[in-house]
């Protein structure tokens, strides 16, 4: 058994599909709040799969996770859950402390309680892998050489500084405790079942119904992209075989500016779904108000987990992007159920306050 949290959201829904389509792997039991970011009908393949047990609950409700704990006696857990958001956490950081912080703080110390009655291999085999974000180690210059896992953190926006200071806690509870931590710092993902409101899927999802594509400034901002099962598999290796206390970057060097990314999204989707008026989707881009704060450069050094661990992604951004878009066609009643009230006041209070 192992214990998955924020696995109805895009990388942990991705992560428990993936994982249970290994049949030697073990049973999953999925911990997750369902806030606007966890979407069931995800996992609803998975419907009258013994192997998957969902619970919907918070990762810093210590009673609840203690009692899971108890009765699933995992012996690893994955932390996906968190609030994601960078554009969120500027509008409302109470709810990003409040989970990434707090809540990895109550998730750490249940587990520390329950890794603490076990015993032999039981113990030393145990694993807590806590997925974070390149994010944490804040903006690059132009010219800058991407971040190593030596990179000092410095963190710009809300959400990463939450994520780093879950990382530090993470670090902390392996120096202070031993609890056998694993840490892993991803870049930008994309991929199937990615909520429309980050940049790709926004894109597409936008593109599609002949609204604005909204590039935030001059659109250079560099992005570094992995397909969302290359992240998956990153982890699965990581579990496997990483140093326990070590930290690993994920990445797939693919540095783009946002702009590449839309107009890529846009020529693809004059291949596959052209307009019906014939022009092209590239006329529907829209520069609007930057991100206060807004980071420029992200760029990851994936050269440890390559060495040491032997992983290197499957796809590149070329054909990560085409099925990504492939998949948004082929997927649209996914696409319209998340569009619910609450995601049309997200758009309306992020986009209605930006001048075109
Ligand atoms: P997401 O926002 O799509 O999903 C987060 C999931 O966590 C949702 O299902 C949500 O309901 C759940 N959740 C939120 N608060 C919770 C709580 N208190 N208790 C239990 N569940 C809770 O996020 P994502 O893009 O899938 O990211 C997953 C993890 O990967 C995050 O920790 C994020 O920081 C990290 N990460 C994301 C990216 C990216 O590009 N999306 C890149 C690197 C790292
Ligand atoms: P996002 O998907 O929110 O990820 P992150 O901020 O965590 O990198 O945004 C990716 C980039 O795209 C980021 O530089 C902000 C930019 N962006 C836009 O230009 N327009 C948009 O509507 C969104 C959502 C993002």
């Amino acid at each position: 058994m192992i214990l998955v949290t924020g696995g109805a959201g895009f990388i942990g829904a991705n992560f428990v599909l993936d994982w249970l389509a290994s049949p030697g792997n073990e049973a999953v039991v999925n911990l997750d709040i369902l806030s606007y970011a966890g979407n069931p009908e995800t996992l609803a393949s998975l419907a009258g799969d013994a192997r998957h047990i969902f619970v919907h609950g918070d990762i810093g409700d210590s009673a609840l996770v203690a009692r899971l704990l108890a009765e699933h006696r995992p012996r690893a857990i994955v932390n996906f859950a968190a609030e994601s958001h960078v554009d969120r956490s500027i509008h409302s950081p109470g709810a990003f402390i409040q989970t990434n912080v707090v809540g990895t703080f109550n998730l750490l110390e249940a587990v520390r309680a329950y890794w603490g009655t076990l015993d032999g291999a039981a113990k030393s085999d145990f694993r807590f892998l806590h997925v974070s974000t390149d994010e944490v180690y804040g903006s690059l210059g132009k010219d800058e050489p991407a971040f190593t896992e030596q990179h000092r953190y410095e963190p710009n926006s809300p959400y990463s500084a939450s994520k780093a200071a879950s990382d530090h806690l993470v670090r902390a509870y392996h120096h202070t405790y031993g609890l056998p931590v694993l840490t892993t710092n991803c870049s930008n993902n994309y991929g199937p079942y990615h909520f429309p409101e980050k940049l790709i899927p926004l894109m597409i999802v936008n593109a599609l119904a002949g609204k604005a594509l909204p590039v935030y400034g001059d659109g250079q901002q560099i992005r570094d992209w992995l397909y969302v099962k290359d992240h998956c598999s990153a982890i699965r290796r990581v579990l496997e075989a990483g140093t326990t206390g070590e930290v690993y970057n994920v990445g797939g060097w693919n540095e783009k500016p946002n702009l590449d990314i839309v107009h890529t999204v846009c020529a693809l989707l004059d291949e596959l779904r052209p307009r019906t008026d014939g022009a092209a989707y590239s006329q529907q881009i829209t520069y609007v108000t930057d991100r206060p704060g807004h980071d420029r450069r992200y760029a990851i050094d994936a050269g440890k987990i390559e060495r040491e661990l032997g992983w290197k992604p499957a796809e590149t951004f070329e054909t990560g992007i085409r099925k990504t878009v492939q998949w948004y066609l082929d997927h649209q009643d996914w696409v319209a159920n998340v569009q619910s009230g609450a995601y049309r006041d997200w758009v309306e209070q992020n986009y209605g306050e930006r001048v075109a």
